[in-house]
């Protein structure tokens, strides 16, 4: 038999050949840590573990200043945080409060990183409201669109004054990109950047998360996150928060929407980000405590593969460990 002519097995035959033909990088600069900081954990008690987050906690405030130095210290792109408050209501103050956990958060965070880390805030109410959903509520119990952007103005210029460098808008309202660029901008916080959760889908993943942040929701977010069947309404949904002045785009979650990242990035200019979430995480971590993956191999293919589907940034719970990873 004649041997085929043309040999794609040459170019994989050492690990140095296919070092120089890969097309796709992963780097510590790409990846972004969320982590989460409790309001009331005191430094004595030590960091709470997340039992469906493996590996991943409940920060103190000195855990949390540990964790971000080190992330600085690794060059990852960014921390984004997450505060969960003592006391939720049904609007959510502790998000406005410039004493509220997340707002502390950021200021102690920028005090020990400075500008060697770009640190980023989710700008959201459900780890706020005592209801669990990312808004206030009409008397009907409906998300109440409107309402709800008059406090998320009110947490961007919070958040700015504790010094934020990126805000993370992540609560699906219409038009929240533009009244967070306008609340910004009227407090001359022109340099805060806005990472827009543009394409932000009501997905069965985020279960993990809902134990990081003592989630109180009951039901489901469907009435304001996007449906799974849509593609086509992501990529409008991008091309909205573009024009309403996103800095920076994401797809959320990865994994099950590659194919919305890939059409995304080959639509727009602005950098993408794509957010590996705690489902995600928790699948690989628990197949891994079985022995039924390779838990090293896993997490960095799953990330280039977000990075292959077109991801600039990946905001992943395992941004340190990867980043340790790739200097091996
Ligand atoms: C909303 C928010 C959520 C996540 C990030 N920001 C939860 C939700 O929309 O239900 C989920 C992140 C994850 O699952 O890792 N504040």
């Amino acid at each position: 038999m004649e041997p085929p002519v043309v040999r794609p097995r040459r170019l994989r035959s050492t690990a140095a050949v296919r070092r120089l033909v890969a097309e796709t990088s992963l780097e510590a600069r790409q990846l972004v840590l969320p982590v989460f900081v409790r309001e009331g954990l005191s430094d004595g008690e030590g960091p709470r573990p997340i039992s469906s987050m493996p590996g991943v906690v409940q920060h103190t405030r000195s855990s949390l200043l540990a964790a971000a130095t080190e992330a600085a210290e690794l060059g990852l792109g960014g921390i984004m945080l997450f505060g969960i408050p003592e006391h939720k209501d049904a609007v959510g103050s502790g998000a406005i409060d410039p004493d509220g956990i997340l707002n502390r958060a950021i200021r102690d965070v920028v005090g020990e990183v400075g500008d060697t880390l770009p640190v980023m805030a989710d700008l959201c109410l459900d780890e706020f409201t005592d209801h669990g959903h990312c808004g206030v509520q009409t008397r009907e119990g409906r998300v109440d669109n409107d309402a709800t952007l008059e406090i998320y103005a009110e947490m961007a210029r919070a958040q700015a004054a504790a010094g934020v460098d990126l805000v993370g808008p992540s609560g699906m309202m219409d038009g929240q990109v533009a009244v967070v660029r306008a609340a910004l901008d009227e407090a001359s916080h022109h340099d805060v950047a806005v990472l827009a959760y543009s394409a932000k889908y009501a997905s069965a993943f985020y279960g993990p998360f809902r134990e990081a942040v003592d989630s109180s929701l009951q039901g489901d977010r469907r009435s304001y996150q996007q449906d799974p069947a849509n593609a086509r309404e992501g990529l409008r949904e991008v091309l909205l928060d573009i024009e309403q002045g996103a800095d920076i785009v994401m797809v959320k979650p990865a994994l099950p929407y590659l194919d919305v990242l890939r059409q995304v990035r080959d639509a727009v200019g602005v950098p993408v980000a794509a957010y590996n979430i705690s489902g995600e995480y928790a699948m690989v971590e628990a197949a891994a405590a079985n022995g039924w993956i390779d838990r090293e191999a896993a997490i960095l293919e799953t990330l280039l593969s977000i990075r292959r589907a077109g991801a600039d940034v990946v905001l992943t719970y395992w941004a340190a460990e990867a980043a340790r990873l790739l200097t091996r």
